[in-house]
C-alpha cells in the first residue's frame, strides 16, 4: 500500500467517526508523496519489440535492433533501453516455480542444467552500453494468451505451467529477472486481471485457470481499482527490494483503466494512459488525448505513457513523414517515454532523422520534467507550451484535421510579454523568425510545427505554477468517485470495428486538477473575472509544490464561477514544510476573489489546501488558484 493510500484510509476512518457524512479532508503532509523511486528522472527512451514483431520476436531481431541503436547513433542520443515484450517465455517450471525461457527463439538462453538464463543476453546489451527490459503480467496469464492465440510462441504445458504472470510469484520472478538475469526495466501488463474470467470461452477453450476479472474493460464501476493499485504497489515494493542501487524502471501497463491515471504517479515510473496504439491517425489522437491533459500528474520519476511510438508503420510510415513528425513531436512535448518499435535493421534515413531529432529529444529529456500544457484547445487545432528547466519555452502548433489550418500564436499563449520581440526557432527545419504580439502560422493537414521560443517573460521575477507541472504533485485531487474522461477522441475500435458501441473508453480522470483551466475544462473564473494562469481543482484537495529557491507564494483565489456546488464555502490554506503560513476565511460562490500571499523562503515543499464543508453525496466544489505563482 502506498503512503498516500494509507493516509487516505486513515482519513476515511476519521470521516466515519464524524456525525455528518462530511468528506474526509486532506491535511498537509510536509513530505513529498509522488513516486521518485527508480531510474526514470527523465522519460525512458529505447526500443521495444512489440509493435515491430509482436510474439514473432527472436534473439536475432532484438540484437539486430540493439546493434542498430548503437550503429545509427540513436543510443548515444539516449535510446538505451532494449525491451523484450511478450513472447519470450516457454513455461513456469512447477517443481520450483522458476520461469523458463523459450530457447528456440533465444538460443543464448540455453544452459546445460536446463535452468535457462537471460544473463548472457543482458551482459551483451550492457557491454554495448545499453540497458535491458523485460515484459510480464500482473495476473496469472499474459495478453498473448488471450489475443495472439495463433502464435507459435505461446507458453506451453499444463494450465499451471502456462501461468507465466507474476501473480503468486512476485518476489521470485522479480529477483530472477533483476538479480539473476540482470534486467533494468520491467513492463507489467494486466490482461491476467481482465481477460480470463472462469466461465469465459477463452478459458474453457484453452484450458486456462480462470480469475474473476478485477479489471472490467467495459466498466469502470465494475473494476476493482483499489485491488489493481495494491497489486502494482506490491510489484513496486519487490522491485525496490531487488534493486538497492535504484537502477530500475517500472512501466505499468493497464491501459488507463482502474483509475491509474490518478494513482500511477504514486506507484511506478510510468503508466499507460490508454489502450494500445495502432498505426492509424485516429488511434494516435486517442492515445494523445488520454495523456495530454494530465500534465499535473507527471514529473521526474513518474510519467504518463500514451504507448510505444508507431513511427514507421501505416499512417506514420516513410510515405507519411508529416504524420510521423507530428507523432514524435507530440510524444516529445508530453514527456512520454520514447520507445521506437520498428525493425531497425532496415530503417530508412528519413525515419532515423525523426527519432534522431536531437532538439526534440532534448525537449523530452529536459530535467525539469514539465509536461506541455494545452494553451489553446479545440477539436481542430491545439497549442502546447512546455517550460524548460532554464525558463525558455517550446511551443507546438498541432493540426488535428485533414485540412489546412491557420493558427494565431499569441505572446499570451507563451506567458511572454506582448510588447517585446519573440524569437522562434523551428525544431524541424531549424529556421528562425521573430514576431511581436502575435503571428499567424499555416499548418498543412496533420502537421505540427514546433519552435523553441525566446522572449521576455510575463512574470519577470518568478513562475506561474501552471508553467511548472513537473514540480507539482497532486497528492489529492478531491475527486470523490472516479469519473470517465469525456475528452478523449473516440476512434472506430481497431479490434471490434463498429461492433463495439463506439469505443467508450473507461479512463477515469475527469475532474482532476488542471493547469490554466478548471477540472471540467472551463476557463478559470472567479466572480466574473477570468484568469489566464492558475490551477483549477476540486475542493478538499491537496497540491504539493517543490520550491526551488523562491521567497513568496501568491495567488488570487476563490470559488470558481463554474462550480456545480454553489451552496458551500471553501477555505484556502498554504503550508510550508508542514507549517501553516497563510489562510483565507471561508469563501462562497459569488464572493470576490481574495489575494493570498505566503513567505516560503527557505522552505522546500509548499502545500496548497482547499477545503470545503460539502457532504459526500453532494456535487463537488470547483476552486481556482488564480495566478498562483512563486516569486523571488
Ligand atoms: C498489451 C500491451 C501491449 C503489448 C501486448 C503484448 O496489453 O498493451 O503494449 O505489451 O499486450 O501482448
Amino acid at each position: 500500500m502506498t503512503l498516500k493510500t494509507k493516509l487516505l484510509i486513515a482519513g476515511a476512518v476519521m470521516a466515519l467517526a464524524m456525525p455528518f457524512s462530511a468528506l474526509a479532508q486532506p491535511v498537509a503532509k510536509g513530505v513529498w508523496l509522488g513516486n521518485t523511486d527508480g531510474a526514470a528522472k527523465t522519460p525512458p527512451m529505447g526500443w521495444n519489440s512489440w509493435n515491430a514483431f509482436r510474439t514473432e520476436v527472436d534473439e536475432a531481431k532484438v540484437m539486430g535492433a540493439a546493434q542498430a541503436l548503437v550503429d545509427d547513433g540513436l543510443a548515444k542520443k539516449g535510446y538505451t533501453y532494449v525491451n523484450l515484450d511478450d513472447g519470450w517465455w516457454l513455461k513456469r517450471r512447477l517443481t520450483d516455480g522458476r520461469m523458463i525461457i523459450r530457447t528456440q527463439i533465444f538460443p543464448s538462453a540455453s544452459t546445460t542444467d536446463g535452468n535457462t538464463s537471460f544473463r548472457g543476453f543482458t551482459d551483451r546489451l550492457h557491454g554495448m552500453g545499453l540497458k535491458a527490459g523485460l515484459y510480464t503480467d500482473v495476473g496469472h496469464n499474459a495478453c498473448s494468451q488471450a489475443y495472439d492465440l495463433h502464435s507459435p510462441n505461446l507458453p506451453e504445458g499444463t494450465a499451471e505451467e502456462r501461468q507465466v504472470g507474476l501473480d503468486g510469484h512476485v518476489s521470485q520472478d522479480i529477483n530472477l529477472y533483476f538479480k539473476e538475469w540482470g534486467f533494468d526495466y520491467l513492463k507489467v501488463d494486466a490482461c491476467g486481471l481482465a481477460d480470463f474470467a472462469p466461465d469465459s470461452k477463452l478459458v474453457k477453450d484453452n484450458g486456462y485457470i480462470g480469475l474473476t476479472p478485477e479489471i472490467d474493460r467495459a466498466s469502470l464501476n465494475r473494476t476493482d481499482s483499489a485491488r489493481v493499485e495494491q497489486r502494482y504497489a506490491a510489484v513496486a515494493a519487490a522491485l525496490k527490494q531487488a534493486n538497492p542501487d535504484n537502477d530500475y524502471v517500472f512501466s505499468m501497463c493497464n491501459w488507463g483503466m482502474a483509475n491509474v491515471r490518478e494513482w500511477g504517479k504514486d506507484v511506478g515510473s510510468s503508466w499507460r494512459t490508454s489502450s494500445d496504439i495502432t498505426p492509424n491517425w485516429s488511434s494516435m489522437l486517442h492515445n494523445y488525448d488520454s495523456a495530454v491533459k494530465r500534465a499535473l500528474y507527471a514529473g521526474p520519476g513518474h510519467w504518463n505513457d500514451p504507448d510505444i511510438l508507431f513511427i514507421g508503420a501505416g499512417d506514420f510510415d516513410a510515405d507519411h513523414l508529416t504524420e510521423a513528425r507530428t507523432h514524435f513531436t507530440l510524444w516529445a512535448m508530453m514527456n512520454a517515454p520514447l520507445l521506437i518499435s520498428y525493425d531497425l535493421r532496415k530503417a530508412p534515413q528519413s525515419l532515423l532523422d525523426i527519432w534522431g531529432n536531437s532538439d526534440l529529444i532534448a525537449v523530452n529529456q529536459d530535467p525539469a520534467g514539465n509536461q506541455a500544457i494545452v494553451a489553446y484547445d479545440s477539436d481542430d487545432a491545439q497549442i502546447l507550451v512546455k517550460t524548460m528547466a532554464d525558463g525558455h519555452k517550446v511551443v507546438a502548433l498541432f493540426n488535428r484535421t485533414a485540412s489546412p489550418a491557420k493558427v494565431n500564436l499569441l505572446a499570451s499563449h507563451l506567458k511572454l510579454k506582448g510588447d517585446a520581440p519573440i524569437q522562434l526557432t523551428d525544431l524541424w527545419s531549424k529556421a528562425g523568425s521573430t514576431f511581436t504580439g502575435e503571428t499567424e502560422v499555416e499548418l498543412a493537414p496533420h502537421e505540427t510545427r514546433v519552435f523553441s521560443v525566446q522572449g521576455a517573460r510575463e512574470l519577470g521575477d518568478g513562475v506561474y505554477l501552471s508553467e511548472i507541472p513537473g514540480a507539482i504533485n497532486v497528492a489529492d485531487d478531491g475527486v470523490r468517485e472516479p469519473q470517465l474522461d469525456p475528452t478523449v477522441h473516440r476512434m472506430i475500435d481497431p479490434w471490434a470495428g463498429t461492433h463495439s458501441g463506439g469505443s467508450r473508453p473507461q479512463y477515469a480522470g475527469w475532474g482532476g486538477a488542471q493547469a490554466d483551466m478548471t477540472p471540467y475544462a472551463q476557463a478559470l473564473q472567479i466572480a466574473d473575472h477570468t484568469y489566464d494562469s492558475g490551477i483549477g481543482v476540486l475542493g478538499n484537495s491537496l497540491l504539493q509544490v517543490k520550491n526551488d529557491g523562491y521567497a513568496t507564494f501568491r495567488a488570487t483565489v476563490g470559488m470558481d464561477d463554474s462550480t456545480p456546488n454553489r451552496d458551500r464555502a471553501v477555505t484556502f490554506a498554504v503550508y510550508a514544510d508542514g507549517k501553516l503560513v497563510a489562510k483565507t476565511p471561508p469563501l462562497k460562490f459569488g464572493d470576490a476573489a481574495r489575494d493570498i500571499a505566503a513567505d516560503i523562503a527557505g522552505h522546500k515543499i509548499i502545500e496548497l489546501l482547499a477545503t470545503d464543508d460539502s457532504a459526500a453525496n453532494e456535487q463537488p466544489v470547483v476552486v481556482t488558484w488564480g495566478l498562483a505563482r512563486l516569486q523571488k
